[in-house]
């Protein structure tokens, strides 16, 4: 493992809290525990605890078997990371990374506690990928700090991490998030607070049509993900990214957009309610547009 690159920032980052430690969360979680940063990984009960470890223990358990890591590596970057069901043990942490679920709810509760617990010029992030961020930040008392910090699927290996600035964003909070994620090893971006910032806005029309095209039965599920791998060199066809994103996320996400746009483009098709309600999620429960025989695995049946 390589040693951390100290970011050139005007606060100290040590302790980086994580607030859910679902597929996003935990490895948000390993990124900034591999490089060195002592974190504290927030679940809402012992079995969401449960649950993030074991996705941690399978993520560095691949890097060993692929000699990317010792198991003595993996071990030090596993004892980097404490877990809680209490917001409170966040008190220390200079930075949080929110990922729970895509509800404002949810969401708004999580931050006004925050905002009482961390100190005052901790870092308040939200890694929603579609939901406002200057309201959330409404929800504490100093919505300067609050900023969005959107990474992508799986965390640990995509480089791209959106920054998403409000208006109210102080400047100086986007420079030291900017600097500590250069110094991570990803390449951030900074866009403002619009549905689906830059990525998912252009990502998520594309993919809603590749699933329109299922729909309609135009061409198999092999075809319409081998087009686009072998035609157009993306790394994973559409179908087999909306299972590895998970089909209530993208529908969500494209939901959240056509309410906020009205582009037709974002009008979730059918076919994805009509799995999500079938509990047809993709990787995550073994089915979505293919089977898969482990949660985690890429092995399609
Ligand atoms: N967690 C951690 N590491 C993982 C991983 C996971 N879930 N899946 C794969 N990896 C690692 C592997 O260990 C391997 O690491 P190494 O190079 O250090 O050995 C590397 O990724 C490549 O993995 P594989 O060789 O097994 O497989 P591929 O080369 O096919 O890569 C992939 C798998 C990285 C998932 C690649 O197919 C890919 O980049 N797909 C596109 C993913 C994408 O578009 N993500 C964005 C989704 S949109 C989003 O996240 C936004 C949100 O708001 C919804």
């Amino acid at each position: 493992m390589t040693a951390p690159e100290t970011p050139d920032t005007a606060r100290t980052f040590t302790t980086i809290g994580v607030v859910g430690l679902g597929t996003m969360g935990a490895g948000i979680a390993e990124v900034f525990a591999r490089h060195g940063y002592a974190v504290v990984g927030v679940e809402k009960d012992d079995e969401g605890v449960a649950r993030g470890r074991r996705h941690l223990e399978a993520s560095t358990g691949r890097a060993v078997a692929r000699e990317k890591l010792t198991q003595s590596e993996a071990d030090e970057l596993l004892g980097r990371i404490t877990f809680s069901t209490s917001l409170k043990d966040l008190a220390e942490a200079d930075l949080v990374v929110e990922a729970v679920v895509e509800s404002m709810e949810a969401k708004v509760a999580i931050f006004r506690d925050l905002d009482a617990i961390v100190a005052a010029d901790a870092i308040l992030a939200t890694n929603t990928s579609s939901l406002s961020v200057t309201e959330l930040s409404t929800a504490t008392s100093a919505p300067g700090r609050v900023v969005g910090i959107h990474f992508f699927n799986p965390a640990p290996v995509q480089r791209l991490v959106e920054v998403v600035r409000t208006v109210v964003t102080e400047p100086g909070v986007l420079d030291d998030v900017q600097a500590l994620l250069g110094s991570l090893g990803k390449s951030p971006v900074v866009c403002g607070d619009k549905a689906g910032f830059i990525a998912n806005t252009l990502l998520f029309g594309y993919l809603n049509h590749a699933a329109s095209m299922f729909e309609q039965r135009y061409a198999s599920r092999e075809d319409i993900d081998a087009a686009m791998r072998f035609g157009c060199g993306y790394p994973m066809g559409p179908l087999a990214l909306l299972d590895l994103i998970g089909l209530d996320t993208a529908y969500e996400i494209l939901e959240t957009m056509y309410r906020q746009g009205r582009d037709r483009l974002h009008a979730p098709t059918p076919i994805l309610k009509q799995m999500v309600t079938a509990g047809l999620l993709g990787r995550k429960t073994g089915r979505g547009f293919y089977t898969y025989e482990q949660p985690d695995s890429p092995v399609v049946v």
